[in-house]
This record gives C-alpha cells, structure tokens and sequence, in this order.
C-alpha cells in the first residue's frame, strides 16, 4: 500500500491533490474498509442513489434507529413540537449534569450538607451545573406533560399506537419518580419537609401504609436510611429503568410506523 501510494503521489505537486491522493490512499487500506462496511458514505466511489443511502442508514450504528423513509409530516416541527426529542435531550443533559454532581456529593447525614454548601462555595462551576440541572428537572416534567398532551391533542394514542401510550404513562411516572427522588439529596429544610409529607401520603394508603411509608423512608423516621435509599434510587435504580423503558418507547414508534399522521 506504501509503494502505491508514493507512485501517486510522485506525480502531484499542489498540496490539495497531495491531500486527496493521501485520503483515498487511506480510503482504501485495510484499516479504514475494517471500520465502514461497504454501503458507507466514507467509501472510496459512494454514489448517492436511493438504495445506497438506504445502505448508509442500515450500516451506521447511529443511523440505523432511524426509520431509511420518514414521512414529510413526521419531521414537520409544528405538528410533534420536538416535544418528546426535548424531553430526551432534558434527559440526556440531566445525566451528564448529575454524573458532575456526583463527584462532589456525599449521601451521608453528617457531610451532605456540607457538600452542598461547598459545591456553590468552593466548586468551580459547581453552582452553575447544579441549577442547571435543578432548572433542567423542572422543565422535563413540563415538557413531558406537554409532550402527553400533544399525542393527546393530535389522537396518537389511538390503535396502532394505544402500547406506546402504556409505555409512554410509564415513562411519566418514572419521570415523577426521577424528580421527587431528587428533591431530597439537597437535604436542606424543603427538602426534608417535602419526603416527609410526601411518605406520610405514603403512609395514608389502605392496607399496607405503615409498609409503604417503612419502604419509602427505610425506617419509621426520615434519616439517614432514607438518604441513601432516596440517593440509589434516583442516581442509579431509575435512570437504569427509564433508560430501557425510553429505548422501549422510541423502537414502539418506529414499529408502529413512525410519527402518527396529521387528523
Ligand atoms: C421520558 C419521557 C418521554 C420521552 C423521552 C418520549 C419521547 C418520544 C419521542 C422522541 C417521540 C417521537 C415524536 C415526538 O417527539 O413527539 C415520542 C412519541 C410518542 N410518545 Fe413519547 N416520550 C416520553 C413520554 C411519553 C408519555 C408520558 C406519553 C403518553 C402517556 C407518550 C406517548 C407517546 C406516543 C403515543 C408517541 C407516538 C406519537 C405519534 O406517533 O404521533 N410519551 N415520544
């Protein structure tokens, strides 16, 4: 390949052919045709065509959860509002914020607060990232109820698409789950008060309250049993669930033959 290379590049002097001549030489080695299948668009001799950019989709790791044909209506901005890609990008960017959270932060009784004090005092950028993602929670449950409310509106939610709506009224659930978790890692008075209201509801349900309110709170009191509960529970346990329900979610739209059409 080295030889053959050099015999092309022998004839060429300006540096933009030296660089095409370069690329192609690399196009064509073992190691580039080992990481594009053939079909890529990073192929040496891609031709766009209708099958070919099929191939591209289908040979992409990224592009392949993506349907080859969508239909017009199912790109148009004003009939989806983004409202379910924003909830994911919320999504998205609540987990890359709260994994810089959990450097800093330490779900024990007796030095939380202090880490959370110190995260505005003495963390660079520590105050900016943790309203960033406290504002960004807020708005992901906006933005999901918003989002219920548009396949609502445009009746989405009708055969084939009734399972996804299942599926969907899960995701809204875990979605609470996420936030109200989250509300008491700052552990600060609010955040002690609001659990502490929010297990005594807990605590009211028929039958098996005093079980419901010993899971939820790890004890009979709010303390540090609950703290860690609450903490694996929202850093762990349901991104974990709601990470697969999401892929679960976003494969059922596809299936049930991408975005529903206009009414
Ligand atoms: C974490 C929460 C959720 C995420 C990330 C999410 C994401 C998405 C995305 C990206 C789409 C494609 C169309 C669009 O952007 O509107 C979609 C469609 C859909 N979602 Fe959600 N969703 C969530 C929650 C929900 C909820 C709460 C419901 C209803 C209870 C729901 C029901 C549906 C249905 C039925 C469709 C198909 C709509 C159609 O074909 O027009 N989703 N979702």
């Amino acid at each position: 390949m080295a030889t053959k290379l050099k015999e092309k590049l022998g004839g060429l002097r300006h540096p933009v052919s030296l660089m095409k001549a370069g690329f192609d030489g690399l196009r064509e080695g073992q190691f580039w045709k080992s990481m594009f299948r053939p079909g890529s668009i990073m192929t040496k001799g891609y031709q766009d065509s209708p099958r070919n950019r099929a191939y591209v989709v289908m040979n992409s790791v990224l592009y392949h959860l993506h349907p080859v044909k969508v239909k017009r209506h199912g790109i148009k901005l004003s009939y989806t509002l983004c409202l379910g890609g924003l909830t994911f990008f919320l999504f998205i960017f609540l987990t890359i914020t709260g994994i810089f959270l959990m450097f800093f932060y330490r779900p024990a009784t007796e030095v939380v607060y202090q880490d959370m004090v110190g995260l505005h005092t003495s963390v660079a950028f520590g105050q900016l990232v943790r309203n960033l993602h406290r504002w960004s929670a807020h708005l992901m449950v906006i933005s999901v109820f918003l989002h219920m409310s548009r396949v609502f509106y445009t009746g989405s939610y009708k055969p084939p698409r009734e399972f996804n709506w299942i599926v969907g009224v899960v995701l809204l659930l875990l979605t609470i789950l996420l936030a109200f978790t989250g509300y008491l890692l700052p552990w600060d008075q609010l955040a002690v008060w609001a659990v502490t209201v929010g297990t005594q509801m807990g605590y009211e349900s028929p039958l098996i309250g005093k079980e419901v309110s010993f899971v939820l709170l790890g004890g009979v009191q709010i303390g540090s049993e609950t703290l860690i509960r609450w903490y694996t529970l929202h850093v762990l346990a349901l991104p974990f669930v709601i990470t697969i329900v999401i892929a679960v979610h976003f494969w059922r739209v596809r299936k049930d033959g991408g975005i529903s059409g206009p009414l």
